[in-house]
C-alpha cells in the first residue's frame, strides 16, 4: 500500500504534486501517458482495465488526478478525444476509488464558467461556453459522486519538465526574437503550479469544489508584459490584440478567474512568479500583475473575502496527515 498515486505526474501540475509529496516524505507513485519520465508508470487512464489493475497493484490511499487534455482549441476540434481523456478517465478513476476506498483529488477550471462576471466564487453557477469547459464540468460531477476534493484553478504556470506552459513558451519565443499577439480581453488570476500542489496536499481532508488560484487578477497582455520585464525581454515584441482577432477554435470565457479560497487565506501565494524565480535564476520578481491589473469586474470580491471563514492551512495540513495515517 502506498500513500498516493499521481495520475498525470509527467504534466505540470502532476509534476509539482509528485515532487511535493516526496519532499514531504510520503510514499508517492506517478504515471505518464505519452511523455515518458523515469520512475513513472505508463498509464492511459481512459483504459478502465489498466486503471483498475494499477490501482489494485499499488493500493494508494489517495489518488491525485491532474491528467487531462488541456488544449482548449484541440478539445473543440476533437470532442470525442476530449470526452475520452477529460471524462472517461475520471469515470475509471472514480470507479477505482469507490472500489478501494481511495480518496480522489481532481482538478477543474474557471472554464466551467461563461466569463461574463469573473472572478467567480465556488457558489457561482457554471455555464461553460466550449467543449473543454463542458467536459470539465461533467468531470466535476463524477468526482463529486465519490466525495472527491475538486480544485478549480486557472492560468497555471511553473518550471515543468515539458516546458509548455504560457510563461515558459513566451520566454522562449521572445528570446528567439518572435513577436507574440496577446489578448487584452482575457482575464484571470495566474496560478503557480507549486502553490496549487500545496493546496492539493493541504486540502486532502476536504471534499467538494474549492477554488485554488493566484491572488493577482489581470489580463493576459498585462501578465505577458510583466513576464517580459521579469525575464529582461523586449516588451515591444508583444502585440496587444482582442480575442476575436486570434481566430481561436473555442470560445473563451473572457472575464474568468476565481476567487480563491486557498490563495486568499495564505501569504505564500502573493508573488505569482516567486517560486519560478527560485527555479529560473534570471527571474527577478515577486509581484506579477499587481501594478498593471485591469479588473473587468470584481463584484463578488469583497463579500468573498468576508465569506472566507475556511479551514486554516494548519487544519488542512493536519487533515492530510490524518488521512495518510501520520
Ligand atoms: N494549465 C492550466 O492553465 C490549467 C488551468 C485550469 C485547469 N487546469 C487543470 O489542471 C489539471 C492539470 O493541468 P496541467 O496544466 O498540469 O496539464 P498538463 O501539463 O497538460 O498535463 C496533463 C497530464 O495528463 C496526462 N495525460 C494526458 N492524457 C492522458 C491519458 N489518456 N491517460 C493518463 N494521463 C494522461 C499527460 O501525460 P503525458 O504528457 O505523459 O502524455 C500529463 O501528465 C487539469 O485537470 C487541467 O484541466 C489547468
Amino acid at each position: 500500500m502506498i500513500d498516493a498515486l499521481v495520475i498525470g505526474a509527467s504534466g505540470m501540475v502532476g509534476g509539482s504534486i509528485y515532487a511535493l509529496g516526496r519532499q514531504r516524505g510520503f510514499d508517492v507513485a506517478g504515471t505518464y501517458s505519452s511523455f515518458a519520465v523515469p520512475d513513472l508508470h505508463q498509464l492511459d487512464a481512459s483504459d478502465n482495465a489498466a486503471v483498475q489493475s494499477l490501482v489494485s497493484t499499488l493500493e494508494p490511499k489517495v489518488i491525485f488526478l491532474p491528467a487531462a487534455f488541456t488544449n482548449v482549441d484541440a478539445c473543440e476540434r476533437d470532442p470525442s478525444l476530449s470526452q475520452r481523456i477529460n471524462v472517461t478517465a475520471i469515470e475509471n478513476v472514480a470507479r477505482a476509488c469507490q472500489r478501494t476506498g481511495a480518496k480522489l483529488v481532481s482538478f477543474s477550471s474557471d472554464y466551467v464558467f461563461d466569463g461574463l462576471s469573473g472572478p467567480y466564487l465556488e457558489s457561482a453557477t457554471p455555464n461553460p461556453v466550449n467543449v473543454y469547459g463542458q467536459h470539465k464540468l461533467e468531470a466535476e460531477r463524477i468526482a463529486a459522486s465519490v466525495g472527491a476534493l475538486v480544485l478549480r484553478t486557472n492560468g497555471v504556470y511553473g518550471a515543468e519538465v515539458q516546458g509548455k506552459n504560457f510563461v515558459l513558451r513566451l520566454v522562449q519565443g521572445l528570446r528567439a526574437g518572435q513577436t507574440w499577439r496577446i489578448p487584452v480581453d482575457q482575464f484571470g488570476n495566474p496560478t503557480l503550479a507549486d502553490d496549487l500542489a500545496r493546496a492539493a496536499w493541504d486540502g486532502l481532508a476536504l471534499a467538494g469544489v474549492y477554488h485554488a488560484a493566484g491572488s493577482h487578477f489581470c489580463d493576459r497582455y498585462a501578465f505577458a508584459l510583466e513576464i517580459a520585464r521579469v525575464f529582461d525581454l523586449n516588451p515591444t515584441q508583444l502585440e496587444a490584440v482582442d480575442t476575436p482577432s486570434l481566430g481561436q477554435a473555442a470560445l473563451r470565457p473572457l472575464c474568468g478567474g476565481l476567487v480563491s479560497t486557498f490563495s486568499s487565506n495564505t501569504s505564500r501565494n502573493k508573488g505569482v512568479l516567486h517560486t519560478l524565480k527560485a527555479n529560473c535564476p534570471k527571474v527577478q520578481v515577486d509581484d506579477i500583475c499587481a501594478k498593471r491589473s485591469k479588473p473587468c469586474s470584481r463584484p463578488h470580491r469583497q463579500s468573498a473575502r468576508s465569506r472566507l471563514a475556511q479551514p486554516s492551512r494548519a487544519r488542512h495540513a493536519r487533515g492530510a496527515a490524518t488521512l495518510l495515517g501520520q
